[in-house]
């Protein structure tokens, strides 16, 4: 298993490049199960999430080409025939938004069978809300050995009101709804820019679809759907991720290819912190001008409030930031891993329920870390930038699922890190 060595102390600078969003690319390329028709989607994210992906779409049939030479990041996916509906769960068990592939394959064969997702270290991640609006607009749900099966002859358009806010469950739904007979009412939707993006193709396959990006969506089915090109949105977590990177390490960075319209409660509360940033139209230059962070509240809620994808980085920050700031994270049960490393590095943080209280300014020390999730993982490289010594950061295959290339991007800005592959493991 890849590990992490990162040497503290370096400020970042220069210019780091933002990826396209894994959480538009894994809808994007599940909407292309819809249309027999070729689509391409550029701008892919070279993630490990990205390759599940591709692997669950050939396996049930699909034809895809993923390529990141030089200029492409690209990938090429026709589902011409799809001999074989079903998510396995040697795949769904790797990656829960294989969910995705839900409401596309009832709306283009009439069927689907995906293995229950399970739950993942930060939560059940349970995917009732999609069942039931699938059950909304006909489909008969059943479950057995793991799995789960969806069927409808042909689904029809309903009202649907979410009893919770889900980002997937909405874009499940909304890909469903492109192709049921009549009209489909969605409200309390999820209005992420992840759903907008996934609108914006499906719009473009010839879908009619209104309200996207807002919590009330209107779709109009259409009997079939055609292909498309479609350029994925550069990920605004990876974009926070570096503007946190660049302010903790007392930088000089320009965070490039980005869009800092879907950063505005980031932006605005690394601005309270004392963070300086001068904001441009596809970058964001982060500056701490040596000046003393400060300690500054978030409470996670759905866009456009404080991400919960940017809750474990915001709390590495915080550590460095003089004062007490409390982290309350309403989205997610268990979202708080990374604490645990966080503090054998020297933080003071106490859980207590969903808040975490963090007592800065703590000078951080070297350790061996683990990494447990996603963007816990990238909370503890962030720590390890300005940590006294060398850390080691374990099981950062948790990392590589939607960082693309976090430590190359990271030592081209100054970061003294090295991936360091398992002595028996491949070099
Ligand atoms: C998406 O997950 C993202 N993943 C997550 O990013 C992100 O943290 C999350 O949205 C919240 O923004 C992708 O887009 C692939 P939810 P999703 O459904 O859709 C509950 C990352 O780090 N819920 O919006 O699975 C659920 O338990 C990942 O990139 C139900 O109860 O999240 C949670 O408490 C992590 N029933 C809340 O809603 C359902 O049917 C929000 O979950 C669905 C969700």
């Amino acid at each position: 298993m890849d590990k992490f060595v990162v040497r503290g102390g370096n400020p970042l600078l220069g210019t780091i490049k933002v990826s396209g969003a894994k959480n538009s690319a894994l809808p994007c390329m599940a909407a292309a199960i819809l249309t027999a028709d070729e689509v391409v989607l550029e701008n892919i994210p070279q993630v490990r999430d990205i390759e599940t992906e591709r692997k669950l779409l050939e396996s049930m049939g699909a034809q895809v080409e993923l390529g990141y030479g030089r200029a492409q990041h690209r990938t090429t996916i026709q589902c011409a025939i799809l001999s074989d509906p079903v998510a396995k769960y040697e795949i769904v068990k790797t990656m829960r938004a294989s969910s995705l592939v839900l409401g596309p394959l009832v709306a283009r064969t009439g069927m689907a069978r995906v293995a229950l997702p399970g739950g993942c270290s930060i939560g059940d991640r349970p995917i009732d809300l999609h069942l039931k609006g699938l059950e909304l607009m006909g489909a008969k749900i059943t479950q057995d050995h793991g799995y789960l099966q969806a069927t409808a002859d042909r689904l029809k358009g309903a009202h649907i009101v979410f009893d919770k806010i889900t980002v997937t469950g909405t874009e499940d739904l909304l890909m469903a709804a492109t192709m049921a007979e009549g009209e489909t009412l969605m409200e309390n939707c999820a209005q992420e820019p992840e759903v907008t993006d996934l609108a914006a193709m499906l719009i473009g396959m010839g879908a009619k679809i209104e309200g996207a990006g807002t919590s009330t969506i209107r779709v109009t089915g259409v009997d079939k759907l055609h292909g498309v090109r479609h350029r994925i949105n550069p990920d605004r977590i990876e974009a926070g991720t570096f503007l946190v990177a660049g302010a903790i390490s007392g930088g000089d960075l320009n965070v490039d290819c980005c869009n800092p319209e879907h950063l505005a409660a980031v932006i605005q509360k690394l601005e309270e912190c004392g963070v300086r940033m001068d904001v441009g139209k596809e970058n964001i230059r982060v500056r701490s001008e040596g000046g003393k962070l400060r300690a500054a509240d978030i409470t996670t809620v759905e866009y456009p409030g404080f991400p919960t994808d940017m809750q474990a980085q915001y709390m590495a920050l915080a550590t460095q930031s003089e004062g007490t700031s409390t982290i309350t994270e309403n989205i997610f049960e268990n979202r708080f891993m990374h604490v645990s490393e966080l503090s054998r590095m020297g933080a003071d943080i106490k859980v207590q329920g969903r808040t975490a209280t963090v007592r800065g300014r703590t000078p951080l020390s070297s350790a061996a870390v683990m990494c447990s999730d996603l963007r816990a993982s990238a909370s503890l490289v962030l720590a390890a930038l300005v940590a006294d010594g060398e850390t080691i950061l374990d099981r950062v295959y948790h990392i590589d699922r939607g960082y693309e290339h976090i430590e190359e991007k990271l030592r081209g800005v100054g970061a003294q890190i090295r991936r360091m592959g398992d002595v028996f493991g491949k070099k």
